[in-house]
């Protein structure tokens, strides 16, 4: 038994924010149906293919554990079916641009008619207000939520990350709200409307950032880089580096001088005398111009200097062995290949191999979240309109003649032969 068995969601999601809480709710044991434009489908099935004709990386890995039921939502035959759909659900999940599901005729107040049980959630560029009308991609989200003016060096411009956090950020908010909704439901039996608009989710995320924004009212910030090299404007300014929490902390290199052969390290008081022993400067440990955190916060730049020359001799998990033995915490920079090959990764399930009938084997990365009770078991991402016979039959109950009669409709498009048993 998983943990959200016998939860339905009609999945209307594409791209990236909305298939990311999609498939965490298919992982967690949520049924999942994704609905697709005939013939086309999700676009990024199309998007930055690797290999000619078949679904790219980008969709497989954002829709492992759905089925997938193709269906044009503006023919009329279409949109009857939906209407069943949407009778059949108890989540309805889209991120489409702001106002296209009430174009398509299905306004919330015509899903609440529908099934007053449904949770109907959406993600949004951004939420009531100005802005509310415009489309939104991933970096707009990072931009707009205070991310992009808090990241980077202090001499060069703003910069987005790598780490999706408008997208796959706010569809884990998505996701909190949809199953926050569902326990509600639980007392209320009612369905509710839930909204995760992409800046709000940046901005929870960069919450420190508009702690630091605060502070400034008051006096420098310490730990920033700019308290020692050039003072401060009245807006939070980038940290390089800079340690987020009260310890001072700088990516500094190792031995191989590649592009990812550097390691993170934190000065946390303790350590000093540590760090000092292995540089072979024990000098430093007791001199008052370096002995104290307040005595190195004019020159912490000179102090991950010395720390550097040291671990500019061992590669970054030599270092990381000899500084966990000490009780430092540090974190070696990991490349994507690096992750991908580490098998403990694999071991926890967070980097899985999956097989898939038209592209053969490929990495993803599995459920992050591992509950006692309700494991993950990765499964494949459905082709186009993989299960639309079956849904139409098994799920929304539809006789063999009545689904003639869809197919004929131009509802679902050209029906999908059935994949051979894998
Ligand atoms: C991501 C985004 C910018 C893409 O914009 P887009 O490619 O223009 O796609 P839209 O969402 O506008 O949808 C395009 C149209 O397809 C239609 N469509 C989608 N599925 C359909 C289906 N199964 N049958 C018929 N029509 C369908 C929509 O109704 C819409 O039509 P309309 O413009 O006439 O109302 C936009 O969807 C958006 O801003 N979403 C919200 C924020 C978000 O999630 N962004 C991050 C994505 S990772």
């Amino acid at each position: 038994m998983k943990a959200l068995e016998g939860v339905r969601v009609l999945d209307f999601t594409h791209v990236q924010s909305g298939p990311t809480c999609t498939q965490l709710m298919a992982w967690f044991g949520a049924e999942v149906i994704k609905v697709e434009r005939p013939g086309v489908g999700d676009i990024t099935r199309g998007q930055l293919r690797d290999l000619p004709d078949v679904d790219s990386l980008y969709f497989t890995m954002l829709n492992a554990n759905k089925k997938s039921i193709t269906l044009d939502t503006k023919n009329k035959g279409g949109k009857q079916v939906l209407e069943r759909l949407v009778k059949s659900c108890d989540v309805l999940v889209e991120n489409f641009a702001p106002g296209a599901l009430d174009r398509m005729g299905f306004s919330w107040e015509r899903i609440q008619e529908l099934n007053p049980r449904m949770i109907y959630a959406s993600v949004k560029g951004f939420g009531p207000g100005p802005y509310e009308d415009c489309k939104v991609y991933e970096n707009v989200a990072q931009c707009t939520g205070g991310s992009a003016s808090t990241t980077g060096f202090e001499d060069g411009p703003p910069l987005v990350t790598g780490a999706q956090i408008g997208d796959s950020g706010t569809g884990l908010h998505l996701a909190l709200g949809i199953v926050t909704a569902l326990f509600q439901r639980e007392k209320s039996g009612r369905g509710q409307r839930v909204l995760a608009a992409m800046q709000d989710g940046v901005l929870n995320l960069a919450r420190v950032k508009l702690r630091d924004q605060q502070r400034l009212a008051h006096g420098p910030l310490k730990e920033y880089p700019q308290y020692a090299n050039g003072g401060f404007t009245d807006e939070c300014p980038r940290a390089g580096n800079a340690s987020g929490g009260g310890q001072p902390g700088w990516a500094v290199k190792t031995k191989g001088g590649g592009a990812n052969d550097y390691i993170y390290v934190i000065i946390q008081p303790p350590g000093w005398a540590e760090y000092m022993k292995l540089c072979g400067r024990a000098e430093l440990i007791d001199d008052p111009d370096w002995a104290t955190p307040e005595a190195r916060l004019h020159k912490l730049d000179k102090c991950f200097g010395i720390i550097e020359e040291w671990t500019k001799t061992k590669d970054k998990f030599e270092v990381m062995e000899i500084l966990n033995k000490v009780n430092i915490p540090c974190g070696p920079i990991l490349s994507m290949k690096e992750l991908a090959a580490e098998p403990s990764l694999r071991a926890t399930g967070t980097i899985v191999e999956v097989d898939h009938p038209t592209r053969g084997k490929y990495l993803t990365v599995g459920n992050p979240i591992k509950l006692s009770d309700s494991p993950t078991d990765v499964e494949r991402s459905p082709l186009l309109g993989e299960h639309t016979l079956e849904i139409l039959n098994e799920v929304l109950g539809y006789s063999e003649e009545e689904i003639e009669s869809i197919r004929q409709s131009g509802a679902v498009g050209k029906i999908a032969e059935p994949v051979a048993a894998e």
